[in-house]
């Protein structure tokens, strides 16, 4: 039996999908929809509170997809906000093997930017309805349009008490769009921790110095501050930085190039992480979307950048206010988002928030064991010093990381005269890392 899925967002249903639902045997779908739709007097209704035990009674009633339904002479709908087959009930009902017709309402996600006046094509949207909320902040520290599935416990005011002072943004909550309570305010990430909010609510977090496209950053000291120009050239492709019409929608591409060659960063003495070097760092530290990324005496920033090209939030440490300046000149020059932090390592990272992964360019074994407390996914340091190589490799075992090692040493090829080559050689460097 075909199940007839119809999306609801206050507008009048379209006929086909009224005469289904005028004719069902049986109507599932959560309380506020049901009861905006108007279901047949004596038709059963399942209120769509535990998912699972709905499906249940759907594949029941739909015959347990054998063709043959046992719902009586209509047919099993089911009724839910907005479009179902956008994080909606279309993927749990596919799972089951139902075959489906689907009536598509608007989105709370196009409504929303409808109700803002903005394009979306170039939006990141996140959910973060049942799922971790610090994936969710992590894409808007990154990029500079996103919207926001909200869930319980992961609402405005949360994404506001993550994201606030640090993260310039503005917020757009929109509230029971569609719906009579309808709500639209805009407010900053450090207001939306102090007001209440009713769900279900989508949140736009815009970083508007995009939309102007506007250069000039935040001062950046030890709290991390974000630094860059919010024209967002990373792997989201935002607002600028992209040449040319965008053609994919949602985040961008990616980089069409990493290890960047050194003379892609201003850096002082050579004191940037070799090319060669950095194509192994940025394997191992695989930044992406969604993950927080540490570059741990930072220098010229090289590292961090090219992890914010992939589409990460970043967050920059150096102990020297030199260098920090430095960064944030890189990071607008390669129009990226990174937050630069200064201040001396291990004892910054204790107000920072969790990363995924963690380059450390600069510190010693303390700061290697600092990191690998935090870090969740993988630590990766560079090393000149032969004897420092035991004890990084022994940091990263204890705190439970599969330790590896390696250590490189590049010859460019160099010009010389008339047209011949000599093999320059780099410095061999070590690099240690551990994964989990
Ligand atoms: C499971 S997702 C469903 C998305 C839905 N398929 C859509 O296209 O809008 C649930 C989340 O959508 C958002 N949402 C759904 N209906 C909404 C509404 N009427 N107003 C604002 N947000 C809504 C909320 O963020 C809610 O937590």
């Amino acid at each position: 039996m075909t199940i007839s899925v119809i999306g609801y967002d206050g507008s009048p249903l379209p006929p086909v999908a009224g005469n289904r639902l005028a004719a069902a045997s049986l109507v599932v779908g959560g309380a506020r929809q049901l009861r905006a739709v108007g279901v047949p007097e004596g038709v059963p209704q399942i209120v769509m509170g535990d998912v699972s035990a709905a499906l249940d009674a759907i594949a029941a009633a739909a015959g347990e997809g054998d063709g043959e339904g046992d719902g009586g002479d209509g047919g099993v709908v089911v009724v839910a906000g907005g479009d179902p087959g956008f994080f909606g009930i279309v993927r749990a009902l596919r799972a089951r093997g139902h075959a489906l017709e689907v009536f598509p309402a608007i989105s709370s996600v196009s409504g929303a930017f409808a109700r803002a006046g903005l394009s979306w094509d170039d939006a990141v949207v996140v959910s973060a309805h049942g799922r971790e909320l610090r994936r969710a902040v992590n894409v808007c520290r990154a990029h500079g349009k996103v919207a926001v599935l909200t869930g319980p416990g992961a609402g405005p005011a949360e994404l506001g008490r993550a994201l606030a002072p640090h993260t310039p943004r503005g917020f757009v909550v929109c509230e029971h769009l569609g719906e009579p309570a309808e709500r639209v305010e805009r407010c900053r990430p450090a207001e939306a921790t102090t007001r209440t909010w009713r769900d279900p609510n989508v949140v736009l977090v815009l970083d508007e110095r995009a939309a102007a496209a506007a250069t000039g950053d935040d001062s950046g000291d030890a709290t991390g501050d974000e630094s860059g120009d919010g024209s967002s050239g990373g792997a989201a492709g935002g607002e600028g930085g992209v040449a040319g019409p965008r053609w994919v929608a949602g985040p961008g591409p990616g980089p069409a190039a990493w290890a960047l060659p050194e003379t892609a960063f201003e850096h002082r003495d050579s004191m940037v992480t070799k090319a060669e070097v950095r194509a192994l760092a940025l394997a191992r530290l695989g930044p992406r979307l969604g993950d927080l990324i540490w570059d741990v005496g930072a220098g010229s920033g090289a590292v961090a950048i090219e992890c914010a090209r992939f589409g990460a939030a970043v967050i920059a440490i150096d102990r020297d206010e030199d260098a920090c300046e430095r960064i944030r000149r890189n990071v607008r020059t390669h129009h990226v988002r990174v937050a630069v932090s200064r201040g001396p390592a291990p004892a910054v990272l204790d107000h920072l928030p969790e990363p995924d992964a963690v380059f450390v360019g600069g510190g010693g074994p303390e700061v290697t064991r600092a990191c690998a407390d935090r870090a969740l996914r993988c630590v990766v340091v560079a090393l000149a010093a032969v004897e420092r190589v035991a004890p990084t490799f022994d940091a990263l075992a204890a705190a439970g990381f599969a330790a590896e090692a390696v250590q490189l040493q590049a010859n460019r090829l160099a010009p010389l005269p008339g047209g011949a080559h000599r093999l320059a050689a780099a410095n061999p460097v070590f690099v240690v890392w551990g994964s989990k």
